[in-house]
């Protein structure tokens, strides 16, 4: 893979900042020296050095005031500086507790009994771990324990993660630099509406993209295989938000298969999308549910997977071989417990599906005038803006989102970008001014860089 494909990964600290603009630069570059920058060739990298943060602000070195509309890493879902999650970690880590995988304290059990409760009904046990990654790693090796088969269909166009299993499970491109990968991965085609693989049209479609995983699992021989694993809404390969009913669609498909389904909710979960997960909007129970980011809202590392009944009842007498040393560490607890007590308080998962009506008003009127902007797709807080060249659909040219993208980062919004998409995805606890502030930034970028994408 090229440097420059690599770089188009990376926004906040993407290639498209001006390097040397920032009073960190002593710790930047001391940093530069002993830490290395994810999804970047090193000396391309551009860091910020966020001293600190207000819902949905944060504070660089510089003094600059940001407009995080990338909540972070898409996990910043209760915003920067929350009391509550400062005080609930300042407490845990006071309790100076050390555990090892078979400990039993409160926390523990309270996140056990809380992911129980805000999960699709069925889902009832979860194993607790630390990333999104781990979380689906775990979840497969779960599959394959269960059904004793080895191969997992996985989209065309995903992200599961960045361990070596998980990338070649992804579809993404950042897998190629580490084919070939795990053996036994088998793809299906995405709900992508805007151009759709299966040549249908929003009133044409009968969710024939689902249809293509029966055609699939038929094609492998359905036992062969133990899981189909999804995103919950295809999140960072570009926010393809499925038509209602294509969850329940594939759930009969696995059911009348016999294969486990594996919600991949890292992303989607947690109130993004206006429901506790993605899964929701169908009204759908997965077999296996994985979640990271908005599990803790970035203050701890955490990450989970939480299983039916039947495949709790089959470890009961199987041993589970999956574990780690940090497993359900004292402070992933605590951040669990503290992150699922305060989206409930504050209504969270509702603001986000209100903002998002919100979002979607205001995006399209962004749109409406800027013909750089070619479709404007997304459900509660998590959007996604598909740059074309205007007039077409033809994606817009990567010098031209670069110039943008500088543009968002000169008027100090912090969103992720990937070849021709802007993605949109601020924390649940913003207020309508900072949206409708940094669509005015949003729409100023675009509008500086437009005498270049003119056609
Ligand atoms: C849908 C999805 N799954 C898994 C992951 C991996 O999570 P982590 O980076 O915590 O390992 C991500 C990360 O972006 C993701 O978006």
């Amino acid at each position: 893979m090229s440097d420059s494909r690599t770089q188009s990964t990376v926004i906040a600290q993407g290639a498209d900042a001006q390097p040397g603009s920032s009073s960190s630069d002593t710790w930047a570059a001391r940093q530069r020296e002993r830490v290395f920058y994810t999804w970047s060739a090193q000396n391309l990298a551009t860091p910020l050095e966020i001293v600190g943060g207000n819902g949905a602000r944060f504070e660089t070195a510089d003094g600059a005031d940001w407009l995080d509309f990338g909540s972070m890493t898409w996990n910043a879902n209760l915003g920067h500086g929350h009391p509550r999650m400062k005080a609930a970690l300042v407490a845990a880590a006071s309790r100076g507790l050390l555990a090892y995988p078979a400990s039993v304290f409160p926390d523990k059990v309270r996140a056990g009994e809380l992911l129980a409760d805000v999960t699709p009904p069925g889902l009832g046990k979860s194993f607790i771990c630390l990333s999104g990654a781990e979380a689906n790693e775990n979840a497969v090796k779960m599959a394959r324990l269960v059904t004793g088969r080895h191969k997992v269909v996985a989209r065309t166009r995903s992200y599961h993660g960045a361990t070596l299993a998980m990338l070649s499970l992804s579809g993404d491109p950042r897998r190629e630099a580490f084919e070939p990968g795990l053996p036994g991965v088998v793809r299906t085609v995405d709900p992508y509406c805007y151009r759709c693989p299966v040549g249908q049209s929003p009133r044409s479609c009968a969710h024939e993209c689902a249809d293509d995983l029966d055609a699939v699992l038929r094609r492998e021989g359905p036992d062969s295989v133990a899981a189909v694993i999804m995103e919950g809404i295809v999140g960072a390969n570009g926010v393809f938000v499925p038509p209602l009913g294509y969850w329940r669609k594939l759930r009969n498909i696995c059911d009348r298969h016999g294969v486990l389904l594996i919600a991949d909710e890292v992303l989607s979960g947690f109130g993004r999308t206006g429901r506790w997960f993605a899964v929701d909007h169908d009204g759908v129970t997965p077999d296996l549910l994985t979640m990271a980011k908005g599990l803790t809202g970035g203050y701890a590392p955490g990450g989970a997977v939480i299983v039916s009944d039947r495949i709790a009842r089959h470890f009961d007498d199987h041993v589970l071989q999956c574990g780690l040393t940090a497993y359900a560490h004292p402070l992933t607890c605590a951040a669990i417990v503290e992150t699922i007590a305060t989206i409930r308080d504050d209504g969270l998962v509702e603001r986000a599906a209100a903002l998002g009506h919100c979002l979607a008003t205001n995006l399209t009127e962004l749109a409406r005038t800027r013909p750089v902007i070619g479709e404007v797709r997304g459900i509660g807080m998590l959007w996604a803006l598909e740059l074309v060249a205007p007039g077409s659909r033809e994606p817009l040219a990567p010098d031209a989102v670069t110039r943008i993208a500088a543009g968002l980062k000169r008027h100090h919004v912090h969103l992720h970008r990937r070849d021709n998409l802007l993605y949109i995805a601020p924390p649940l606890v913003a207020t309508e001014g900072d949206l409708a502030e940094g669509l005015v930034r949003m729409g100023a970028a675009l509008d500086e860089a437009s005498t270049s994408v003119k056609p």
